[in-house]
């Protein structure tokens, strides 16, 4: 039988409880499929704030280091919102990610027959959506220096505050995350749209310039570039468009969540952030903390459940076992059963545990 050893860092409000469904899903995934995991759970965010002073301990870092994956749930609160920037909880999920050196942020938006109807679009416009977004994860304005709010003096001697940061790519960040998404591309539909403001920003049209040097070592993919505006906006238009998505950190976090809703919640979008050493990998549901509705019972467990299935899949290589969670969720949403978030008329309404709880019986009769 395989050993895997994984941090888990649960975070803040959700975290524990999606994370708590995740953990059952993969040990049922584990029997099926005779592997076994070791969970090491650390603390990170608020609550780590309130445990150590610092969102992000040295041991939460050196854990994850050590682990051959980490699976994350959330961070943040609203009463951490008067900390200063450098201990916020969100500060901790930015740090892991640098100090892990995640740069490649894949986020699948995919809608599902079963949930056609969760989606407020309109069911022709989104039914079949699969797109990747690929998202870089550790460079542009969410690390550019400088940055800061400072009071800056005019010529009569008044302050004025100023708020600032820099949006900036070097070559090499925009190399290999370009490669990433070729590849991705290729083993997909060979069709990638690179998202930009290479009409305004320079640091755009750096990105652009590297893509298209990239683009000569992979004549087999369908290249196109596309304005961030009217990426947002063709999203909601014509979806099916879109295969495999790259763009910047600001703009992918914008356009990520964008894409959830074509399949009607945030609650269903896992992700997966990758480094240059395949060791080192981390999977999160791309939605937040969403503090108010923790320990209710009431929150969607599905996209934590499929990050720690692409867990198995990109860090374990155990595709066949990615499959069956996937089928899994499918079987339980075809059985009717919904969490309030993807709830529509006739189905049945249920809550975060038993959302895992039949995923986990599905899985386990595969056996
Ligand atoms: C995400 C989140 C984070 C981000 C926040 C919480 C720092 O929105 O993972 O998409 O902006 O990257
Ligand atoms: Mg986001």
């Amino acid at each position: 039988m395989k050993d895997y050893k994984v941090a888990v860092v649960a975070g803040d409000g959700i975290g524990p409880e999606i994370m708590a469904e995740a953990k059952k899903v993969l040990d049922a995934a584990g029997e099926v499929f005779d592997f076994k995991i070791e969970y090491k759970d650390e603390l990170i965010g608020g609550i780590a704030y309130d445990n150590t002073g610092t969102p992000l301990p040295d041991k939460t870092v050196q854990t994850a280091k050590e682990a051959d994956a980490v699976m994350l749930g959330a961070v943040g609160d609203w009463k951490y919102d008067t900390l200063p920037p450098e201990v916020r909880p969100e500060r901790a999920l930015l740090g892991i990610r640098k100090a892990l050196g995640l740069f490649a942020n894949l986020r699948p938006a995919i809608v599902w027959d079963e949930l056609v109807s969760s989606s407020p679009l309109k069911p022709e416009n989104v039914s079949g959506v699969d797109i990747m977004i690929i998202r870089e994860l550790t460079g542009d304005v969410y690390f550019g220096e400088p940055k800061g709010v400072e009071v800056r003096l005019d010529k009569d001697g008044n302050g004025t505050r100023y708020g600032f940061n820099n949006m900036i790519y070097s070559e090499d960040e925009v190399r290999r995350i370009a490669r990433i998404a070729f590849e991705t591309a290729m083993v997909r539909n060979k069709k990638l749209c690179s998202v930009d403001k290479a009409n305004v920003l320079d640091v755009s049209r750096l990105w652009r310039e590297v893509i298209l040097e990239v683009a000569a070592d992979y004549p087999e993919v369908e290249l196109s570039h596309m304005y961030v505006d009217n990426a947002a906006m063709q999203l909601i238009r014509a979806p099916k468009q879109f295969d495999t998505i790259v763009t910047g950190n600001i703009f992918g976090d914008i356009l990520s969540d964008e894409a959830s809703m074509l399949s009607g919640s945030l609650g269903l979008l896992p992700s997966a952030s990758l480094g240059e050493d395949a060791k080192t990998a981390l999977y999160e549901p791309i939605h937040g903390s969403a503090p108010d509705l923790r320990g209710k019972d009431v929150v969607n467990p599905i996209a934590t459940i499929l990050s720690a299935g692409m867990m198995l899949k990109y860090s374990f290589k155990m595709d066949e076992a990615y499959n069956l969670i996937e089928k899994s969720i499918k079987d339980v949403l075809k059985d009717g059963f919904r969490t309030a978030d993807i709830m529509s008329e006739g189905k049945e309404l249920i809550g975060t545990r038993k959302m895992g709880d039949l995923i986990k019986e599905k899985l386990l009769k595969a056996k």
